[in-house]
């Protein structure tokens, strides 16, 4: 089975402690930190914007994962380009999704696009060659401790047959539920990347022994 990279997503951590919270991922050997911008427009939410983003970069080194629920993503996009490794926004957001793949591109960033659990493959596949990733939501995007859409894992299955007949290298990561029960299954339907919140951040165990445990399911499933 492919090595699958963990992500944990900050929604459910300690805003309080946000610069510790993201150290302990690190230390916990986190391969990327995803980061939830969500703009009250595009999801009913509100979590924050570039400049927090900005004063976490000075607080670890992971990759930052940057996934924008917002409207109109192309007036957005270039104010995380310079801090993260990639920006991912969603195909329902924009009218323009190839232009705003460019943009975050030619900004020296990898571009991501998202699709929602009801918007279709077909909304993304002429946008493939712009894009090295694709992000399944398994839940409806807008907060985190939500239950994993197991239909969505069939899409994600139908994902990496498109990405792997196409020739084209974008990777696949699956974002909403997925847990130590599940993982090794979202791993299985064709996943690069696991994007981890209520999982990881959680007061069950420390962030450590969840990232930990996490690797362990997906060892026992591979
Ligand atoms: C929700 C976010 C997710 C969320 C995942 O809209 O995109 O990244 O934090 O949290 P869990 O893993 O708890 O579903
Ligand atoms: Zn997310």
């Amino acid at each position: 089975m492919r090595s699958v990279q963990l992500a944990p997503s900050i929604l459910t951590a300690d805003f309080g402690r946000l610069a510790d919270e993201v150290r302990a991922a690190e230390e916990g050997g986190a391969d990327i930190l995803h980061l939830d911008v969500m703009d009250g427009r595009f999801v009913p939410n509100i979590t924050f914007g570039h400049a927090l983003v900005e004063a976490l970069r000075k607080a670890t080194s992971l990759p930052f994962d940057i996934h924008l629920m917002v409207a109109e993503p192309e007036r957005q996009v270039g104010f995380y380009t310079a801090v993260a490794a990639t920006v991912n926004v969603h195909v329902e957001a924009t009218d323009h999704i190839n232009r705003v793949l460019d943009l975050i591109r030619k900004g020296g960033a990898e571009a991501g696009v998202c699709l929602n659990p009801g918007t279709p493959l077909a909304a993304i596949e002429e946008s493939l060659p712009d894009a090295d990733q694709v992000m399944v939501m398994t839940i409806n995007p807008g907060w985190g401790g939500q239950t994993l859409m197991p239909a969505q894992l069939e899409k994600v299955s139908r994902l990496r047959s498109l990405l792997d007949e196409g020739g084209h290298d974008a990777r696949i990561e699956i974002d909403g539920g997925v847990k130590v029960e599940n993982a090794a299954t979202c791993a299985a339907a064709g996943a690069d990347a696991l994007v981890c919140g209520s999982s990881v951040y959680n007061d069950r165990a420390s962030v450590a022994e969840n990232l930990a445990s996490l690797r362990a399911a997906l060892a026992a499933g591979s």
